[in-house]
């Protein structure tokens, strides 16, 4: 039987209608325009708010995704055969956001659950997802990443609410037996809780007062150490991936780097020696939607993409988790599905 590889056969993407930019921050927290532009890149983000979400939380982002994903490229719903979703912020442990997900769309024959690897999520789902479709187990999944990240911010932790947002996306995936689609990666995870983490989110800390007054409940994060972490790690997952397909800089059509810190994307590209128009670039208007900020990625530059395109994805998030994958892109345009 020839070998089957996973592709990916359409896009879908959501972020949320409030713009919260950087002179609204700035009556939030200490801070000001010139800053977050200059240390994080960001100029606005997408806030999900409580008018807007009736009491959903990340399903709600991921649903929309889905939805435009189904509508753009027309596949019958019922031919999905599993969702994965991707996220640090479900809307519950459980029921899981896939559980959701797939009742809000009315998906019949699918099963579904999510993943948690932090800002590395999607990146590890695309990995679990593609192991669906080449072992011949399913012919058509939807992965999708996502976060309602600033459910879980501290505003008033001036060096860390400026730099994320809300917003998903999610993908289709299919089999070829032609050479196209996810080819390598190297993923990683090691054991860091310090520099970056949510105390009381789990089963170790549960939410007294105190806790809750000492504002444990919202994302705490060292980020200079990240910060480190995130560009040697990254940088070096692209560099092993890349040499061992024999990918030179120019083989390279693009970098698809999580978007944490435009100077951390800028870095992995001049390590790579990729120039930064090669680079997907929107944290300036998105910021960091943790599991959402790949899929969101390939949702604004899917029509850029041409047939054949070596594509590398990066990613890095708590944990550490974080990896390097590379894919052949197998469509032009905006529509596999014509
Ligand atoms: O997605 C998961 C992975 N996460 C990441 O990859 C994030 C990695 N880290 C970062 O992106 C950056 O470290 C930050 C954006 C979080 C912070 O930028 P930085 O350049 O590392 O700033 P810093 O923490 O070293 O702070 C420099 C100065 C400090 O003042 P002093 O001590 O030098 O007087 C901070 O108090 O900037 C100050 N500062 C601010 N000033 C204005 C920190 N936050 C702000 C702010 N506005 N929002």
């Amino acid at each position: 039987m020839d070998k089957i590889n996973a592709v990916i056969t359409g896009v879908g993407g959501y972020v949320p209608n409030y713009i919260l930019d950087n002179d609204e921050m700035s009556t939030i927290v200490d801070t000001s325009d010139e800053w977050i532009m200059e240390r994080i890149g960001v100029k606005t983000r997408h806030v999900l708010k409580d008018d807007e979400r009736n009491g959903a939380g990340t399903s709600y982002l991921m649903t929309k995704a889905v939805q435009e994903l189904l509508q753009k490229t027309q596949v019958d719903p019922d031919s999905i055969e599993a969702v994965i979703c991707a996220t640090t912020t479900p809307d519950y442990l459980f029921p899981s956001t896939a559980s959701l997900v797939i009742g809000n769309i009315g998906l019949k024959n699918a099963f579904g659950f999510d993943m948690e690897a932090a800002c590395a999520g999607f990146l590890y789902a695309m990995e679990v997802g593609a192991g669906f479709i080449s072992s011949g187990r399913c012919k058509r999944i939807i992965v999708c990443g996502g976060d309602y990240l600033t459910s879980i911010t501290n505003y008033e932790d001036r060096t860390t609410c400026p730099i994320f947002g809300d917003g998903a996306g999610c993908v289709l995936m299919e089999g070829t037996t032609e050479e196209y689609g996810l080819i390598d990666r190297y993923l990683r995870t090691d054991s860091h809780y310090d520099p970056l983490h949510l105390e009381v989110s789990g089963s170790a800390s549960r939410p007294t007062p105190e806790k809750l007054e000492q504002r444990k409940h919202l994302l705490y994060q060292e980020g200079r150490t990240v910060f480190k972490y995130a560009v040697t790690n990254m940088s070096d997952a692209v560099e092993i991936v890349a040499k061992r397909n024999n990918l030179t800089k120019d083989d390279i059509a693009w970098i698809i780097p999580h978007q944490a810190n435009v100077r951390i994307e800028t870095a992995v590209a001049r390590r790579i020696g990729v120039p930064e128009d090669k680079v997907m670039i929107n944290i300036d208007h998105f910021a960091n939607t943790s599991g959402g900020t790949l899929p969101l990625c390939l949702w604004e530059y899917e029509k850029q993409l041409k047939k054949g395109d070596n594509l590398i994805f990066t990613a890095f998030g708590a944990g550490f988790t974080w990896g390097a994958s590379y894919m052949k892109w197998a469509y032009d345009g905006s529509k596999f599905h014509q």
